[in-house]
């Protein structure tokens, strides 16, 4: 280019009499955060230069040439060695403008039958779609280190909670199941948004598409999706990828943030229901006996920033007529961010769940207090005594009041006590008022009992082999 005005943009400056302000610059540039694009940028273009040349539109002694310099400039950026410009605005033409330096002309006829609208598109529906298949594999880990806790203690009892009030005991395996549930859940959510968005936008061009004969299937092939976007003015404005990854991110968050609740109360002094590891834990500067769960504390509050990224892109996108605007180049700082957030909370919770010690003693002696077993109770008045469930539920209470006047739990009532609130009551009820009996009983599908929770415990271990 020799027509170049003096400070005009190198890449687009051709109508310009005149560069941008330092404000405009920096308002503009994209570069201090996109550069993290630059390896899906680099085989994006390798695989535009190869179509091109297949289609006869370049040579392929130019597709060659900016094939080999591309790969030259990745390796200058891994490197380190690469001198980012915030006047080439982003990476694109950071990339762009290097490769002329490498290889000179044939680097301009790179950007045919192309625009940075289809290229950023594409180059982000790649990086994101990594993140989804990192995602995958995190959670994949964290499914797995719930169930060896499960397998462990698929017989440990422990309280269950409604309102974080002692409810009915449950076990430590079936706790554990729940969790693999969740993240099971969110593990597939991640699967299906990948499905969806493994469509290539590369050939959409600016927004109408291209009179260049393209191939888009070859491109598309080559970078792995499934098949070019049908529409080129929805391939270029659409980031329901990344709403849908930042989606997927926030309810995974949120399950971290649930569990990670948990842990802090488990492991506090007043519950001691978990022993966090060392590995997984602080101490305090200034109170010596102090042993904090930082990395709890930090993924329950990750969930802040994961769902900030999500509304912020919602934000941005809403309202957005087709179809590139600039706002869209917001998509990405938020996505990172997330992304990035999102991988370490999975990483960190593996990590304390892997080396998480139960109290068995501690669990146990909570489950059988805070008269858990009451409602086994009024259950077996149904059952054995043909009471109707209101009128036991009733028995049961006025029990519940007379074992809190005595100071004691439920098992610890004579016969003699039990006879003084229904006196068809008989010996045979003491055997569902323990824990182990009340949690055996639960068989229904789904329910607690350690049977079933093997059952489940195996399912999974087969489903993830
Ligand atoms: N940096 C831009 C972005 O992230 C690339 C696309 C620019 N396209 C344009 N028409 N100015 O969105």
């Amino acid at each position: 280019m020799t027509d170049t005005k003096k400070d005009a943009n190198a890449m687009w400056g051709g109508r310009f009499a005149a560069g941008p302000d330092a404000i405009m610059e920096a308002i503009n540039a994209s570069i201090g955060y996109d550069q993290r694009l630059a390896q899906q940028d680099i085989t994006g273009s390798r695989a535009h230069a190869a179509m091109l040349a297949a289609q006869g539109i370049i040579s392929d002694k130019d597709a060659e040439a900016i094939r080999e310099g591309l790969l030259t400039v990745l390796s200058e950026i891994e490197n380190g060695d690469f001198a980012f410009s915030t006047a080439l605005e982003d990476i694109h033409m950071n990339v762009e403008a290097r490769l002329k330096e490498l290889i000179g002309e044939p680097a301009g006829r790179l950007h045919t039958a192309r625009s940075r609208n289809d290229q950023v598109a594409t180059d982000f529906r790649l990086w994101v779609r990594d993140q989804v298949d990192a995602a995958i594999e995190g959670l994949d880990a964290l499914i797995r280190a719930f169930l060896d806790q499960a397998e462990a203690g698929a017989d440990w009892v422990m309280p269950g909670f409604t309102h974080l009030q002692t409810a009915q005991p449950v076990t430590w395996g079936h706790h554990m199941m729940a969790y693999v549930e969740m993240f099971a859940r969110d593990k597939s959510r991640f699967e299906d948004a990948r499905r969806r968005m493994n469509e290539s936008p590369l050939g959409a061009a600016a927004l109408a598409g291209t009179g260049f004969d393209i191939d888009r299937h070859m491109t598309a092939e080559a970078l792995g999706f499934d098949r070019p976007m049908a529409n080129s003015l929805d391939a270029v404005s659409d980031r329901d990828h990344a709403l849908e990854f930042l989606s997927c991110a926030t309810i995974c968050a949120l399950h971290l943030s649930r569990f990670s609740e948990e842990l802090v109360i488990w492991s506090s002094a007043q519950f001691r229901f978990v022993t966090l590891s060392d590995r997984f834990s602080t101490g305090s500067s200034i109170m010596p006996q102090k042993k904090n769960p930082d990395a709890a504390e930090l993924i329950r509050a990750k969930i802040g920033r994961i769902m900030g990224a999500m509304v912020a892109l919602f934000t941005v996108m809403k309202g957005l007529p087709l179809a590139y605007s600039k706002d869209m180049q917001e998509d990405k700082e938020q996505v990172f961010d997330a992304a990035d957030n999102l991988m370490l909370s999975l990483a960190a919770m593996t990590g304390m769940v892997s080396d998480l010690t139960a109290n068995r003693d501690a669990l146990a002696a909570a489950a059988s207090s805070g008269f858990s077993t009451a409602t086994d109770l009024a259950d077996w008045l149904v059952r054995e005594l043909g009471l109707p469930f209101r009128d036991a539920h009733h028995v049961t209470g006025s029990l519940v009041a007379l074992a809190e006047d005595k100071g004691c739990d439920l098992p610890d009532l004579s016969l003699d006590d039990l006879r003084s609130v229904h006196d068809a009551i008989t010996e045979d009820v003491f055997n569902v008022l323990t824990v182990d009996a009340s949690v055996a009983s639960r068989t229904s599908y789904g329910g607690t009992a350690p049977v079933r929770v093997r059952e489940q415990t195996a399912a999974w271990r087969e489903k993830l082999s």
